[in-house]
Parts: structure tokens; C-alpha cells; sequence
């Protein structure tokens, strides 16, 4: 039976994160693990949310020690934190690093594990997770609302995505106040990550018309509203928007599921090093132009919402018209456009061609290919 997942409650708006205290504090929570990152904290974003939950009543620790690609030892070490501490909850402040970070910390922190790395893979669906509240400063992953955890094992240098109801947040406080201040860099990269979660959601096998409704509003505002934040990081209007666009194209993703554009992304990014939603963008494209002869009338529908000119045009190059448009949304937002340019060679495309088909993203993209035609994929990118 198809099943439909859905975050249970989102604040989303200008201010949405001061109300932290008040809505910890109602969820029972009487001390929480902050979990964060050092430039948050420097920023002083993390004490600003601290004293919110101060002045409800509700004690709080911090954790910052979470890398870009949060890792199993971040997860050990922020669980060693919250249970010395007698915490009861966990508030994730940050991009989806942090929030991962989080997620998976107060999912298994109850379940008391030896070996995170085990527990990430074997803790069952049944298992019972402390509360966990989200607060995004980025307008990328959506993965406050998501059942979708991306977690590095540094020693087998690979992302491991981790499906579990129970890591749904129970609360998200979207606030477009927070990624004003984000760079333009960061904006790009993040936005993308979101648009591609949009596009693959939309296309994928398992999307429903509720999924498609979600994934076509956020191209549809992403379109509208992603070069202006980029632009002019201070216009709240376009930053609304990308908060919404990121939420909507994260709750359908959770259902519809992603593809070959994740799918590759997560071996490159686990050997470079290089942003999760740079990856994304220089993959997009070229996925894009491998599915478009099996979905073409979904292209076509993305090109439409892009507010690309479709009519009189055939199908399939209404279709072109989509993955020309995500090209060239690329390029405005001044991102790398060749995987060359972030280090990637030639000899590396059969092992990561390899290590993509075995993703957790893979068996949702529409159309299967070979390792051969994966390789041929990152070939027309690098
Ligand atoms: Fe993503």
C-alpha cells in the first residue's frame, strides 16, 4: 500500500524560530541537546536560540562538533553529549548537516547503542526516538521534513541514506529570516540541492498526484524566486518563497522518492568533499537528458512550470526546453558547470558508476541504466 508521510506540524514564516521555547517546552521537553555547527555558534545564532528556550523554562547543551557531511563519529560523540547531559529532547539549528546530525542523534540516542555506525543501519522502525525539533538556516534539503537521513562512514568513505518513519521531525520552524545572511554561494548550491529534489520527486515511479502537486509548486517557485535570493540575499519576499519552495519539493521527495541525479551525487560527494548541492547541479542536467526519452511529458510539465514557451512544440522538445532551462539556471547562478572543475577524472567514472547504481536513490530514477550508461552520464558532465 503506497503510504504518504508528511511532517506534523511546520511554523513557517518571518519570526518562526523565536517561538522555540514556547513550542519545546509544549512538547515536554524540559532539557534539549542544541545541535549546530562552530560558525552558528560564532555568529551567535545558537545563544540567540538558547535564550528562547531559557526563557520557557527549558534548560539546553550544545553540541557543535558536526562536520559539513556529518559522519558516524558526529553521531557518537553528540549521543555521548546528550546522555552525560539528561537531555530530552534534541534541536538541530543549521543546514541539513545539522539536521541529520541531529535527526539520527535523537532517533538512536534512546536506543543506547555501542556502535552507531550498526545502529544507523539496524535500529529498527519501532524504536523509540526522543523529540526532535528543526530549525533550518538554509533553504536546501527540506530534511525537516523528511523520514531521509544521509550519514558518512568516513572509513568506507560512504554516505549512507537512512530511510525511518521516526526520524520525521516532530516539529519545523521554517523562519526566512535565518538565510538572509547566507552567501550568495551557499544560496546557489542549496536551491539546487532543493530543485533537483523537486525535478527527481516529479519524475520518479513512485510519484502520485499528491507528490506531484508539492513537486511542481516548488519548480514553480523555485523558477520564480532562486536568482533573486541569490541576487539580493536581503529580499525577504524571495527568501519566503525559497523556504516554502524547499519544504514543498522535501515532503514530496519523502513519498516520490529521488533518482540518478542523487544517486550519483552521493559518491562524489563522499571523495571530493565537494557540496552536496554543487554536486547536484552539475549532474542535473545530464540525468535529465538520459530520462527525458522515457518521461517526456513530464519534462515537458517542468518546462511549463519553469514558464518556459511550450506551445506548438512537440513533446519531446518541450522536453529539451526543461533540462536547457536547468542549465541555464545554472549557469545564471555562476556555479561550476563541468564536474572536471571540482576534480573529478576519468579513470574514477567506473567506481563511482559502481558505488551509484548500489545508492539507496537509484531504483527511483525512471529509467535503469548500466554501469556503462553511468559512466556515459558523468562522461556528458564532466
Ligand atoms: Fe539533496
Amino acid at each position: 500500500m503506497p503510504e504518504f508521510v508528511l511532517p506534523p506540524v511546520v511554523l513557517l514564516g518571518p519570526g518562526a524560530s523565536s517561538t522555540v521555547g514556547k513550542e519545546v517546552a509544549a512538547l515536554g521537553c524540559r532539557k534539549v541537546l542544541v545541535v549546530s555547527d562552530k560558525f552558528l555558534v560564532e555568529m551567535g545564532l545558537v545563544a540567540r536560540i538558547q535564550e528562547h528556550l531559557k526563557a520557557a523554562g527549558v534548560e539546553s547543551l550544545v553540541f557543535s562538533e558536526v562536520n559539513p557531511d556529518p559522519t558516524t563519529g558526529n553521531v557518537a560523540s553528540g549521543i555521548k553529549v546528550l546522555k552525560e547531559g539528561g537531555c530530552d529532547g534534541v534541536v538541530s539549528v543549521g543546514g541539513g548537516s545539522a539536521l541529520d546530525c541531529g535527526k539520527t542523534i535523537a532517533y538512536i540516542g534512546a536506543a543506547i547503542p555501542d556502535d552507531p555506525l550498526k545502529a544507523v543501519k539496524t535500529v529498527p522502525q519501532a524504536t523509540c526516538s526522543l523529540p526532535f525539533i528543526a530549525i533550518p538556516t538554509t533553504a536546501g534539503t527540506g530534511s525537516e521534513a523528511t523520514q531521509f537521513v544521509v550519514i558518512t562512514d568516513p572509513v568506507a568513505q560512504e554516505k549512507m541514506v537512512v530511510v525511518r518513519r521516526n526520524l520525521m521531525p516532530r516539529l519545523a520552524l521554517d523562519d526566512p529570516e535565518l538565510t538572509v545572511t547566507m552567501p550568495p554561494k551557499m544560496t546557489a548550491a542549496t536551491g539546487m540541492d532543493a530543485f533537483t529534489h523537486a525535478v527527481e520527486a516529479f519524475v520518479s515511479p513512485n510519484a502520485s498526484p499528491l507528490s506531484d502537486a508539492l513537486a511542481l509548486k516548488a519548480i514553480t517557485l523555485i523558477g520564480r524566486h532562486l536568482r533573486q535570493a541569490f541576487a539580493k540575499g536581503d529580499d525577504i519576499s524571495a527568501r519566503t518563497g525559497m523556504m516554502e519552495a524547499q519544504l514543498l519539493a522535501g515532503m514530496a521527495f519523502n513519498n516520490a522518492g529521488l533518482g540518478y541525479t542523487h544517486a550519483m551525487a552521493h559518491p562524489l560527494g563522499a571523495r571530493y568533499h565537494v557540496h552536496h548541492g554543487v554536486c547536484c547541479s552539475l549532474l542535473l542536467p545530464a540525468v535529465c537528458a538520459f530520462n527525458l526519452s522515457v518521461v517526456p511529458e513530464r519534462y515537458r510539465e517542468i518546462a511549463a512550470a519553469l514558464g518556459c514557451t511550450t506551445r506548438g512544440l512537440s513533446t519531446e522538445a518541450a522536453a529539451r526546453e526543461a533540462v536547457a532551462a536547468i542549465a541555464q539556471l545554472r549557469h545564471d547562478l555562476k556555479l561550476p558547470q563541468r564536474l572536471s572543475e571540482v576534480g573529478v577524472r576519468e579513470e574514477d567514472l567506473a567506481s563511482l558508476a559502481e558505488e551509484a547504481l548500489h545508492d539507496r536513490c537509484a531504483p527511483t530514477n525512471p529509467r535503469q541504466g548500466t554501469k556503462e550508461e553511468v559512466m556515459a552520464i558523468y562522461r556528458a558532465a564532466l
